[in-house]
């Protein structure tokens, strides 16, 4: 294969978001938008520049592990203006240039090894990657000539009623060879609505030039959603969601309502595990095999459930460990937790994690049996095979022994807690011994 670089555009604010973040931090399915665009074209074989710039602080922190080149545009004045920033990033290469959105960020790594195959065939200067869509309102519309040539492409902004009407659109995504694409951005001008460098403008340059410019229409629309505002970056997230059941129901898992059920990116799931209806699971997750999750519940990011394990009805979870066959079927809050395995955690068992400054850590061993209604205000622990009685607070600090049976608020060992019963009855028989024998004396 021939040698590809690639430019991401992630300068811009994306004021149609109406947002204090830039547009390509924004997520989809747990993913930073952008980070999906850098994916795709390290698969593809083409390592990134990204062109940063509004908010790049914000774009920094969520690209910062990634294996890319960083250039700035320090004033946003176009697409066109955006590819030139990478210029001094570029120097000196020689080879082909993919050029991508960080707003379009569902299209599939063999997509983008089809395009720059197509490219390669026939070394253009440039090839625009279209497709053809149902409402093509605010994209780039593609003109072409009575051969069918592309000549150039419309902005919705620019575009008359007339081409307003063509549904081929431009999806963003260019491949050019490096020399062409440098000589023709610095012949094009902002004047437009906009007043900005497009750069799609590059494609009548190009011609006028007398380069070879190609065009690749692709079938999958689906795959080159611009996210421009809210209601796009949903469908975005739709389609993806769709994607990861579908992904996930391939490889064994059983997804019993693929409707009412979101999964992240990160998360993984082993075989013969069923989600069931009105299930979020978030951020980075391990389920194991012939685990059971939901209805109605919420497994954040951190959670780990091993083997056979169980979260009912109702429970949530966060950066928790749930060992093997532990079963907490009714609403549960379970926070920064280490539970052992064969554990049984009672209908709503809360870890009380935050003492409003610090998170701390629960510890429930091998085989304990949590009782119903349960709060253990971290950090303490359970035991092995320890019991705790229904309602019971394990306050902060408390170790309860293995095979030990804790009860009440504050809970203490049942030895203790029975004691103590005896003697709260001995204190009221005598409180009413008193009371009769003064009444006697009357
Ligand atoms: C662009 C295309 C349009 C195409 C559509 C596909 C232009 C002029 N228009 O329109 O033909 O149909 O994408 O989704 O290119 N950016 C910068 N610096 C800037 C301006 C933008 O880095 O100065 C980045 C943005 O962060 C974004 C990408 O470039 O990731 C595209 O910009 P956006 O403003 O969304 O362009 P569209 O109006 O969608
Ligand atoms: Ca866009």
């Amino acid at each position: 294969m021939a040698d590809w670089r690639a430019i991401i555009l992630a300068a811009g604010k994306g004021v149609r978001m109406k947002s204090d973040l830039p547009k390509v931090v924004h997520s989809v399915c747990g993913r930073p938008m952008v980070r999906y665009v850098i994916n795709v074209s390290l698969a593809a074989g083409a390592k990134p520049t990204i062109v940063i710039g509004y908010g790049r602080e914000h774009v920094e922190k969520v690209i910062k592990d990634c294996d890319a080149d960083i250039a700035i545009q320090e004033e946003q004045l176009g697409t066109g203006h955006a590819v030139m920033a990478a210029r001094g990033a570029l120097e000196s290469y020689e080879g082909n240039v993919i050029v991508l959105s960080g707003d379009v960020p569902l299209m599939q790594p063999d997509s983008l090894e089809f395009i720059m195959k197509a490219h390669e065939e026939k070394s253009p200067a440039a090839t625009i990657v279209t497709c053809q869509i149902g409402n093509p309102d605010g994209y780039g519309r593609i003109v072409r000539d009575g051969e069918g040539a592309v000549q150039k492409v419309v902005e919705h902004a620019d575009a008359s009623e007339l081409e307003k009407r063509i549904n081929e659109i431009n999806t963003g995504i260019y491949a050019f060879r490096a020399d062409a694409m440098w000589a023709a951005l610095e012949k094009i001008k902002p004047e437009n609505e906009q007043q900005e460098y497009y750069l799609p403008d590059v494609i009548p340059v190009l011609l006028e030039a007398g380069e070879h410019v190609e065009a690749v229409k692709m079938a999958n629309a689906m795959e080159f959603l611009g996210v421009n505002d809210r209601i796009q970056l949903a469908e975005a997230t739709n389609i993806r969601r769709k994607a990861i059941l579908a992904r996930h129901m391939a490889a064994g898992v059983t997804i019993v309502d693929p409707a009412t059920t979101y999964i992240e990116e990160e998360v993984e799931i082993g075989t013969d595990s069923v989600i069931y209806p009105f299930t979020v699971i978030s951020g980075s997750v391990r389920i194991g095999r012939h685990c059971k999750v939901g209805p109605f519940s919420h497994v954040r990011t951190g959670t780990e459930m091993r083997e056979r394990s169980e979260l009912g009805n109702f429970c949530e979870s966060k950066k928790t460990v749930i060992g093997e066959g532990t079963k907490a079927k009714h609403l549960s809050y379970l926070g920064d937790g280490i539970i052992g395995k064969k554990a049984n955690i009672g209908a709503g068992t809360i870890f009380a994690n935050y003492d409003g400054k610090n998170k701390y850590q629960t510890t429930v061993k091998d085989g304990a049996h949590v009782g119903s209604g349960t709060v253990f205000v971290a950090p303490c622990s359970m035991g092995e095979n320890a019991v705790t009685g229904a309602g019971a607070i394990i306050t902060k600090n408390t170790e309860i022994p293995p095979g030990a049976t804790y009860f009440g608020m504050p809970a203490v060992p049942m030895r203790q807690f029975v004691e103590q019963r005896k003697m709260l009855k001995e204190m009221e028989k005598e409180k009413k011994r008193k009371a009769s024998s003064k009444g006697g004396k009357k």
